[in-house]
């Protein structure tokens, strides 16, 4: 029977925004071993494929303490990845790089020995975010636009001549002929690209796994083309299971054009499961952790001066893709987003239908994601004007709320329709959600069959089917 795939996001206080302020959660400590080690162990008891660390390079720690409250202090991942290998033995390991900010002689060094020190657990995801103030950390003006996905497309091309560039028995060490090494197994790469010259070889044996299995998320046309190109897993967030099986089919084809042949991507959605004893609780919860995110002072006008509504920063807010950033949490930017003027209702206001009907888009679909997250309705009279303001804030990765099963269901669903392989988990806050989706709904997969109760491999391509690939030297 087909097995699904389930990796763990690990956030330091879990991806719903508020949760590190619910009383259940502990008061985490980024700078502490036992904290990860924690989690880390918890997943891998659950027989998890990987333990995912994500790493965004901060640009105002103070602006994030409130989006991304891991971002304001995390520990280097390839060390703490180091240490999280000696604690573990099966489960896969994902350490998050951006080629912008590495040289790629650098990251295939760092990769390559410590999927040697994890036995071939090690996965690395590539990633291209952040912004212009964490680029200036690194002597760059800017992250580099468009340009950063040719880097990176050229960056892999080395970093895979680099994992290749000693092969395996090289090393002789044969006391009888004085030969320590097989020079014919040592290849340099003498690469002259556009952004790298890099003459080789890496002064480490062909790694375990050969090539290091990438991640990638991201949906745009150029993320497309490089996961296509690429990557081995995908963990994008589509809103719908329709969507996310259009982007898989789109990127299938696209990879098919690119490598030449059919490799197996694995598409594993972010997904934040919030688990109650009944849908009622979940909701009851997905609503007490909204009251813990923080808002404007004026939470009806906003904090902001009149000129910021048509200023450039408001233009790009309401262009990205993330929930409305702190200092910009009110009523007023609620009503600048979607389209229509909610400040005379007051916060406890009731959207009526001709009031949504005006609504543009972005707001049709917070009224919508509303409905399939609390079940609050239009029609019934169910959605005020605090709910969509919620609704619009609280971030993170797709939702799914309610009872164990129904998230087994869920899960299930997508992945019988060919809409996921698997899933990347987030836990909106800790410890209560990530034990409750381990020890409650994991059981429920392996009941039906659809996950593995016992791991049979213990390295990351292991976990997934994907064969160490051939040396692209000894193919030339
Ligand atoms: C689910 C998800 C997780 C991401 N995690 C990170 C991360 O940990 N660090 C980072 O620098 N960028 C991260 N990114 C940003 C991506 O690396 C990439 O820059 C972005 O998705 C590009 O998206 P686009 O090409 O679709 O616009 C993440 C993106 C998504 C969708």
């Amino acid at each position: 029977m087909r097995q699904l795939h389930l990796g763990y996001m690990y956030w330091l206080n879990g991806t719903h925004w508020g949760g590190w302020r619910h009383p259940d959660a502990p008061t985490a400590h980024a700078f502490e071993l036992e904290y990860a080690a924690k989690a880390l162990r918890i997943v891998e008891d659950a027989k998890f494929d990987f333990f995912f660390l994500g790493d965004t390079l901060p640009g105002d720690i103070v602006r994030e303490q409130w989006i991304t409250t891991h971002n304001t202090g995390r520990l280097e991942p390839f060390t703490l990845a180091s240490q999280l290998a000696l604690q573990s033995s099966k489960i896969g390991l994902v350490v998050t790089a951006h080629p912008t900010f590495y040289e790629p002689y650098i990251l295939a060094r760092l990769t390559a020995s410590l999927d040697h020190l994890s036995g071939g657990r090690l996965a690395w995801n590539v990633v291209l975010g952040a912004n212009d103030l964490a680029a200036q950390n690194f002597s760059l003006p800017d992250l580099g636009g468009a340009d950063r996905y040719e880097r990176a497309d050229e960056f892999i091309a080395v970093i895979q001549k680099l994992w290749d560039s000693i092969e395996e028995g090289a090393y002789l060490q044969d006391k009888s002929t004085g030969r320590y090494v097989d020079e014919s197994k040592i290849h340099r790469l003498n690469w002259q690209g556009k952004h790298f010259q890099v003459a080789g070889t890496l002064p480490v044996e062909r790694s375990p796994q050969g090539h290091i299995p990438l991640l990638y998320a991201g949906a745009s046309e150029l993320s497309r083309e490089l996961t296509a190109k690429w990557a081995d897993v995908n963990f994008t967030g589509p809103a719908t299971a329709e969507e996310s099986i259009a982007f898989n089919a789109d990127v299938r084809e696209r990879a098919v054009r690119l490598r030449g042949r059919e490799d197996p991507i694995y598409f594993l959605p972010g997904i934040a499961p919030l688990i109650g004893d009944t849908r009622a609780d979940a909701i009851e919860l997905y609503e007490e952790l909204n009251t813990l995110l923080p808002f404007d002072d004026d939470l009806v006008d906003g904090d902001q001066d009149e000129s910021f509504w048509s200023s450039p920063d408001w233009e790009r807010i309401t262009a990205s893709r993330f929930p409305l950033p702190q200092g910009i949490r009110s009523v007023r930017s609620l009503s600048e987003r979607i389209g229509a003027d909610l400040r005379p209702l007051g916060l406890d206001g009731v959207i009526k239908p001709d009031i949504a009907e005006r609504f543009n888009s972005y707001g049709a679909g917070l009224v919508r994601a509303l409905a399939d997250r609390t079940d609050r309705t239009v029609d019934a009279g169910g959605v005020r004007v605090r709910d969509l303001l919620h609704a619009a804030v609280a971030g993170g990765f797709p939702l799914v709320i309610g009872t164990a099963e129904h998230v087994a269901d869920t899960l299930i669903d997508w992945f019988d329709r060919g809409a996921a392989e698997g899933f990347n988990v987030n836990s909106p806050f800790l410890w209560n959600q990530l034990e409750r989706f381990t020890g409650e709904v994991v059981p429920i997969l392996q009941d039906r069959g659809v996950f593995r109760t016992e791991y049979t491999t213990g390295t990351f391509r292991g976990h997934f089917g994907l064969e160490v690939p051939p040396n692209t030297f000894t193919q030339e």
